[in-house]
């Protein structure tokens, strides 16, 4: 795996031999090969560019488009916005993160599951909302919640 990594990441760097100021789009194209930047990339970047690793990390951390952690197999996302608040969103939340066992932006142990807020999906008549991939679930409650999730494992 750890070769593997080396080897993909190796052949994304050649693309970007002599283009000294194209942090972004490297990084970019390692999260659309990896899905994530792991850590290991960080360093060859940096590297690669003759910069720190904390400069590097320092832009990455600063574009909301970069994750630095495994995307799990499906990205379950649970809005929080007024509306979804409002009707339970946050219990929809509470009980997702204790099924699974895992955090809001984080991602299951086996990386099956990714989980995130949003602040609205523009369903607020379907509140609470969350959407798992491109499905959207609405009026949900808790035990909606969990009948839905079991359809994924
Ligand atoms: S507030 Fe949740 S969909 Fe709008």
């Amino acid at each position: 795996m750890q070769e593997r990594l080396e080897e993909r990441l190796h052949g994304l760097l050649t693309q970007f031999e002599g283009q000294n100021g194209a942090v972004i789009p490297l990084l970019q194209k390692v999260q659309e090969t990896f899905g994530y930047l792991p850590r290991e990339t960080i360093a060859q970047v940096a590297k690669f560019f003759k910069v720190s690793e904390s400069e590097i990390f320092g832009v990455a951390t600063f574009y909301a488009q970069f994750r630095f952690t495994r995307p799990g197999d499906h990205a379950i996302k649970v809005c929080l916005g007024t509306a979804c608040h409002v009707r339970g969103g946050t219990q929809i939340m509470g009980t997702i993160e204790r099924e699974l066992e895992v955090k809001s932006g984080g991602t299951t142990k086996d990386y099956k599951f990714g989980l995130d807020r949003v602040a609205c999906f523009g369903s607020c008549a379907l509140a609470p909302v969350l959407v798992i991939d491109d499905k959207v679930y609405g009026r949900l409650t808790t035990s909606k919640v969990k009948e839905i999730i079991a359809k994924y494992q």
